[in-house]
Formats: C-alpha cells, structure tokens, sequence
C-alpha cells in the first residue's frame, strides 16, 4: 500500500451554524483514518476525534489530517481536548497552547 497516494473526503459543515464535519483519508479505496470536528457558530472549530488505523500509525498520517482541518479554517480559533501529555506535546507543534482542565488547549486563528 502506498500510503504516499492519499484522497480526502471532507463533509463541510455550514459555517453559519454548529454543524459536525469529517475529513476521511483514504489511500487505495481503503479508509486509513479520519478527523471528526464541529465548526461552532462561534467561530471556534473545534476537533472532536482524530484517528489513524493502528498499524499505520507514526507515518504522518495523523499530521496529514490535523494540518488539513487547520488548513481549511483559516481565520477561525480552534479548540481540542489531549487526552495525554505525549498528545499534548504533539499538538503544540501545531501552536495548541493549554488552555483550561481536561487537556482543553486552543489554537488562535491564523491571521
Ligand atoms: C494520535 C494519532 C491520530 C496520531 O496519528 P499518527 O498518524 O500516528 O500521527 P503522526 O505519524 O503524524 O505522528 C504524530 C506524532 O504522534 C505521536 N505518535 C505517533 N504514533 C504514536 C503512537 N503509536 N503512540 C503515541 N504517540 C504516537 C508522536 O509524537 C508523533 O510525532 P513524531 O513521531 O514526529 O515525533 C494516532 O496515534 C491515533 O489514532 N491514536 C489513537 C486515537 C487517539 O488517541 N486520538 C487522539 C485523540 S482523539
């Protein structure tokens, strides 16, 4: 499997009001992972669940779905809750900073 040759499939939420979206990765017809998130009528995005199939896990995958989501909310702030501190460490490398209990950390808007 060429994990290189990836697809997206992205439900699109409405920006006008909360609505739950999806971004799947697919390579090969078969689906390796995929990013659940609401985009709020506040303007927050905010990123519910994120998931890559077991096996294939630490090959950019998971980078690859995460910097997709941001990429598609430009302007907006966006929210999520690390469940663990590896987690957490992960995703300040995307500028997530904590922000409130339960691994809670937020992302401003890109400018
Ligand atoms: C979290 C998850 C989505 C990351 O996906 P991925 O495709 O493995 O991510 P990447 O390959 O882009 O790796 C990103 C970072 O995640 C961490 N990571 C990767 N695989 C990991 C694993 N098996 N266990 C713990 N951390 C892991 C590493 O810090 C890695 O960074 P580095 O290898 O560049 O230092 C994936 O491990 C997963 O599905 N986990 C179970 C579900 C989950 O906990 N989701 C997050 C909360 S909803």
């Amino acid at each position: 499997m060429n994990i290189g040759a990836w697809t997206v499939a992205i439900d699109p939420p409405h920006a006008e009001e909360d609505n739950d979206g999806r971004i799947t990765l697919v390579v090969e017809g078969t689906e390796l992972g995929f990013l659940l998130f609401i985009a709020c009528a506040d303007a927050t995005v905010w990123i519910d669940t994120i998931e890559v199939a077991p096996g294939l896990r630490g090959n950019g995958l998971g980078t690859r779905l995460l910097a997709l989501v941001l990429a598609l909310h430009p302007g907006r702030a966006t929210g999520l809750a690390a469940p663990t501190a590896a987690l957490a460490g992960w995703y300040a490398r995307f500028g997530f900073v904590p922000a409130g209990p339960h691994g809670v950390m937020r992302r401003a808007a890109t400018p």
